[in-house]
């Protein structure tokens, strides 16, 4: 598909959609239960309005931020997301080499059909983190975090807000055009293809810890070298508990509303969040960002990078590797523009006064 004249991620949103099975589509878009979270995400952006600060000198801008200690060209990565072959057939290697081209982060979720090693090599000048599963047995996490840190992933990202998988494959329709294969969880135990789905799923419950607690968290936290990203946090407590124990950066994130519906826009509650946390670790965002006046809105609240979870996949979908070049493009490019428009010349520059939330004024 020639994705050169798609110019939105709302375009490439349309696009990917008539290139995706049913099945995959529904997966990626489907949001919890009613989708109130999913929808706030979104339109709670539209709620913050931007001041501008004019007559400055905005002819040069940089948007280059620095996160965990590693430079990137913008304050825009991937966030986690599962079976990215059931978008492209190069899967998460795509989605890699399409973040590492444009000079930023990817994290890589558990939950990849390309090993953690897979990916690695093919972008292996990215900027990778890892999304760990917790685990029953611990020997098997502390197996996985020494292969993430020997494959030159930089952070490891541990998801608060998923207290229980549905483990859904026994809806899998039998017409998927592959065998579910997740090297990141089977570990040495299993053979590709040797579990059919009705295993997998037991398997699953078997293996992974559902309910994990602080403590798993800490326990994480000791044993790896690498900086510990906790994401799913959106109560002030939460976040408070995360700087105690030493947590590097806090990810405010309700899953794309994926998980719990009913809680709140992640914008909603970043100055919280930000307040709480009180600059003892780096704070980021991830839920309904489509356009660099989002990502502006959000930095300008005080996230330090943003994430995106579906617009890189449809990116995929549309065009592997080029797609999701091509959508992270589109958004450091809106950024660009949005930061000249609104008197930034540099990420610093973009600051609270910047965004008003419309409450203020309207009432
Ligand atoms: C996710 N997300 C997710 N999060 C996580 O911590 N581990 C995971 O394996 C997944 N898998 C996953 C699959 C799919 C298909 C989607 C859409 C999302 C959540 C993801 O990391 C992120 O929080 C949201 O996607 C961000 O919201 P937007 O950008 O999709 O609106």
């Amino acid at each position: 598909m020639a994705t050169t004249t798609l110019t939105t991620l709302a375009e490439f949103e349309k696009a990917a959609r008539q290139k995706t099975s049913e099945f995959a589509w529904s997966y990626v878009s489907r949001p919890g239960k009613d989708g109130q979270t999913h929808t706030d995400n979104r339109q709670a952006f539209k709620r913050y309005r931007l001041i501008p600060r004019n007559l400055r000198d905005v002819y040069i801008r940089d948007t280059s931020v620095t996160i965990l200690g590693t430079k990137l060209d913008f304050p825009i990565a991937i966030a986690p997301t599962a079976t990215h072959r059931l978008l492209h057939p190069d899967a998460e290697s795509a989605t890699a080499r399409g973040a590492a081209s444009m000079n930023t982060a990817m994290v890589l979720s558990s939950w990849s059909e390309h090993s953690l090693e897979k990916v690695a090599a093919a972008a292996p000048r990215g900027v990778r983190w890892f999304y760990l599963l917790f685990y029953r047995d611990r020997g098997r996490m502390k197996r996985l975090l020494v292969r993430a840190e020997r494959a030159g992933y930089t952070a490891i990202v541990l998801t608060a807000d998923q207290p229980f998988f549905t483990f859904s494959f026994r809806k899998v329709p039998s017409t998927l055009p592959m065998p579910l294969w997740f090297p990141n969880i089977y570990l040495e135990d299993v053979p590709p293809g040797a579990l059919g789905s009705l295993e997998l799923a037991d398997y699953f419950k078997k293996t992974i810890k559902e309910a994990a607690t602080w403590e798993d968290v800490e326990w994480v936290r000791k044993n790896t070298r690498l900086p510990v990203v906790l994401k799913g946090i959106l109560s002030v407590e939460d976040a408070k508990m995360a700087v105690r124990l030493g947590i590097d950066a806090v990810l405010v994130s309700n899953h794309g509303g994926r998980q719990l519906d009913g809680g709140p826009a992640t914008i909603d509650v970043l100055t919280n969040i930000v307040r709480a946390v009180g600059g003892e670790a780096e704070v980021y965002l991830d839920g309904g960002v489509r356009t660099g006046t989002d990502v502006l809105k959000a930095l300008a609240l005080g996230a330090r990078c943003v994430f995106i979870g579906r617009p890189a996949l449809w990116g995929l979908a549309c065009n592997g590797a080029e797609g999701v070049q091509q959508v992270l493009q589109i958004l450091k490019d809106e950024l660009n523009l949005t930061m000249a428009r609104s008197g930034c010349a540099k990420i610093s520059d973009i600051q609270p006064s910047l965004v008003v939330h419309e409450s203020y004024y309207l009432y």
